[in-house]
């Protein structure tokens, strides 16, 4: 095989709860991660010369070594000794520095591709440790689906996700950088939040309760993204008035998504986001 190309897909977090600052100088986190079919195209060539090449048209994506799929093919090298060398090109939908997950999906992709490439029979759990090293959010796109998530991000429980609902993902416009949202949080997190008994309860059926979510879907960066960046409630205000279920951020932001019941209550929204000037994508679960 000479080359790969693979889809990588994007995530939304229904719901986001931070804990205090580990050892480590990452947080605990709580989240309900789920795929989504908004997709970067991943293509992988092998080269014989010794380099990593990034080729992608997109200027918002660093084109050298600091690029997650990047930093996947040096690990891998590194760590297995490769001497070939790989060109990767990046085809970017979705939306960077956003809370989607782009960089961290882009990463795993890249490993599970180079894994088939290079024919490293890399298993799971292998993959998995290497795809902490890149990133918290890499460890969850290597299986995608739905998975409540836990510790920094190492922990997966893979649930059934939605089915129905369909998302609308906005861009209000601005950027968070992650780091920036986790050191300047305030974290008072005492007493079990319903979104926690939420997620408990996820994990003991299997099955997301909808109605459940959406009276308990948190996010805590919304209150610290919001203040600096006031647009955040004429974005949920905008969806509100588009029907729907729930909104929030999805990660530290900057995307705003709403949940809509259906495809025909997400196509009827559309028409009033069309006049808001806003760039939106409608997307729908992805279950596997
Ligand atoms: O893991 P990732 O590289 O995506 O994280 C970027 C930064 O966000 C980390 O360096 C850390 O400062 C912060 N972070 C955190 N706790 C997490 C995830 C990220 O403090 N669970």
């Amino acid at each position: 095989m000479e080359s790969i190309t693979l889809p990588s897909h994007a995530k939304i977090n229904l719901g986001l709860k931070v804990g205090q600052l580990r050892p480590d100088g990452y947080h605990d986190i709580r989240s309900f991660f789920q795929e989504v079919n908004l997709v970067d195209t991943v293509r992988l060539e092998r080269l014989d010369a010794d380099v990593i090449e990034i080729v992608c048209e997109s200027d918002d994506v660093p084109h050298d070594e600091r690029n997650l799929a990047a930093r996947a093919a040096r690990l891998l090298k590194d760590e297995h000794d490769r001497s070939e060398g790989v060109r990767i090109s990046i085809q970017k939908r979705i939306p960077v520095g956003a809370g989607m997950g782009g960089g961290s999906s882009n990463g795993a992709t890249t490993l599970v591709g180079l894994n088939r490439l290079w024919n490293l029979h890399l298993s799971r759990a292998e993959l998995h440790a290497l795809s902490l090293k890149l990133g918290s959010d890499v460890p969850f796109f290597l299986a995608g689906g739905a998975a409540v998530v836990s510790g920094r991000g190492e922990h997966l429980y893979p649930v059934r996700g939605l089915a129905e609902t369909r998302f609308v993902a906005v861009d209000p416009g601005f950027r968070v950088r992650t780091a920036w949202a986790f050191e300047n949080l305030e974290i008072g997190l005492t007493a079990t939040p319903p979104y926690i008994s939420f997620l408990n309860s996820v994990m003991a059926s299997g099955r997301v309760n909808l109605k459940r979510l959406f009276c308990s879907l948190e996010n805590d960066f919304l209150p610290l993204v919001s203040a600096k960046n006031p647009v955040v409630h004429e974005v949920l205000d905008l969806l509100g008035r588009a029907g729907s279920q729930c909104s929030s951020l999805t990660g530290s932001g900057s995307v705003i998504f709403g949940c809509f019941a259906n495809v025909e209550a997400v196509e009827s929204a559309a028409e009033l986001l069309q006049s808001s000037g806003y760039h939106f994508w409608i997307c729908q679960p992805r279950t596997i």
